[in-house]
């Protein structure tokens, strides 16, 4: 056991935990953060994504020993009101369906966005091509990316 303290969503969270607890244990078990989702724990659905520094990162794959001070990112931090262009665009084209791996798609669309704020469908293809939806909705995952990058 270990002592870490993370900055999550703007405020310092201190845990006591194994150095190689995954940083998606640390927050739904430990701080009850559970907005992120575990799909398949090895890296491969994206369910668990939250943003490092701003940029996407799988938190099942993620020793909380690795995390140092860099900044957290979980959905639950991503707006004040659920209001980020993502969510909007989210809500206008009615994306999810039983919503499991909404808020993965969510964060690593949103982490894309901030680096690539007009991107080509090809370029969106690519970004959401590692966020599985075993309920199918990409088509609208796509089209609600492009709506918030618009
Ligand atoms: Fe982390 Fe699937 S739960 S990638």
């Amino acid at each position: 056991m270990a002592s870490f303290t993370l900055q999550i969503n703007g405020k310092p969270q201190t845990v006591e935990v194994a150095p190689e607890t995954p940083l998606l244990w640390v927050l739904r078990d430990h701080l009850q953060m559970t907005g992120t989702k575990y799909g398949c724990g090895i890296g491969q659905c994206g369910a668990c994504t939250v943003h490092l520094n701003g940029t996407a990162m799988r938190s099942c794959s993620l020793p909380v020993s690795a995390v140092g001070d860099k900044s957290i990112t979980t959905i639950e931090g991503l707006s004040e009101k659920g209001d980020h262009p993502v969510q909007q665009a989210w809500l206008e084209h009615d994306v999810p369906q039983c919503g499991y791996c909404q808020a993965g798609q969510i964060m690593t669309a949103s982490a894309f966005l901030a680096n690539t704020p007009k991107p080509t469908d090809a370029q969106i293809e690519a970004a959401m091509n590692g966020n599985l939806c075993r309920c199918g909705t990409y088509t609208r995952v796509k089209a609600a990316v492009k709506t918030a990058s618009a």
